[in-house]
């Protein structure tokens, strides 16, 4: 059974709203992988930075699943970019995947004088069918203002750290207005940041019987934005798929984003200027 919405990307391709994250989880990333695609997930999300895709791919055979089922994002490391080593690096990440193409390819940071030629290469690629939609991560608004100059294709997804302490509506309307839909990333301020404590959002939880978690994931899919949280919890696996049997009223939603203090999980996240 999958219960999961869709989102339908500017190039028409629909992707799932809900999915998972699969960084700082190395070791029993297939096993993980493999869970998450039997209790219903199709989105994951990898990076080459991560240095996982392998394991993502074991899971992804390991489950048994259709791959046309499935929905891949990586991302381009910032290294590749610099080192002008991008192609080789896509060659790798379909290679050491198994697949024959990814889903969705993102350059994981805005790295100054290298974002035209990477964007540039992962164009070619949607060209030779090994890539089906390209989009971004990290990005502010200028840095696609700059990008859109000369994209011959359009990015679909701009990825971007949200959670009620982060709430980033600018980014998020500027995002909307170009026709790119916007992905949360950390969308439980990582478990580390406190948000998943936070008593508001417990106040709410409990009037519906839910867990602070499934609250927060349950207010982005209510913005209408995709976000793909990691556990290496098994209950938490199952816990964070079932969000669609309720509904934050408009004073909810306003309630939980009213908790932002633009707060990064790690001030070095800020894209202007970050160190890797
Ligand atoms: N583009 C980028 O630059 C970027 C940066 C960071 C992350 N990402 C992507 O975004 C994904 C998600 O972000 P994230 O992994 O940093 O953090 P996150 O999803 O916000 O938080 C993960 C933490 O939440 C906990 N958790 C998950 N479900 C829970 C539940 N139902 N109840 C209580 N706790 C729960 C997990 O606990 P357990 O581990 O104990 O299960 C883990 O400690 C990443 O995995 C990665 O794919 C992208």
């Amino acid at each position: 059974m999958n219960v999961i919405p869709t989102i339908k990307l500017n190039n028409g391709i629909e992707m799932p709203q809900l999915g998972i994250g699969t960084f700082a989880v190395k070791e029993d990333a297939a096993e993980r992988v493999c869970h998450a695609v039997k209790t219903g997930f199709r989105l994951i999300d990898t990076a080459q930075g991560y240095g996982n895709e392998k394991e993502v791919g074991e899971g992804i055979r390991k489950s048994g699943i259709d791959r046309k089922l499935l929905f891949i994002t990586t991302k381009v490391n910032t290294t590749e970019m610099r080192n002008k080593t991008v192609r080789q690096s896509i060659d790798n990440s379909l290679n050491d995947l198994g697949l024959d193409y990814i889903d969705l390819v993102l350059i994981h940071w805005p790295v100054a004088g290298h974002i035209e030629e990477t964007w540039k290469i992962l164009e070619e690629y949607v060209d030779k069918g090994k890539i089906r939609s390209i989009g971004l991560s990290n990005f502010n608004p200028h840095h696609i203002d700059s990008l859109l100059l000369y994209a011959r294709i359009r990015p679909v997804i701009n990825q971007i750290e949200i959670h009620p302490y982060m709430t980033q509506q600018a980014n998020v309307d500027f995002n909307f207005g170009k026709d790119i839909q916007v992905e949360a990333w950390g969308p439980l301020g990582q478990g580390t940041n406190g948000v998943l404590n936070d008593p508001t959002i417990e106040e709410i939880a409990r009037r519906y019987n839910k867990s602070v978690a499934q609250v927060i994931l349950r207010w982005h899919m209510q913005r209408g934005l995709i976000t793909i949280p990691r556990c290496d919890n098994d209950d938490y696996t199952g816990e964070n798929l079932c969000i669609y049997d309720f509904e934050l009223s408009p004073k909810e939603m306003e309630t939980i984003s009213g908790l932002n203090r633009n707060l990064r999980t790690y001030e070095k996240n800020d894209p202007d200027n970050f160190p890797w």
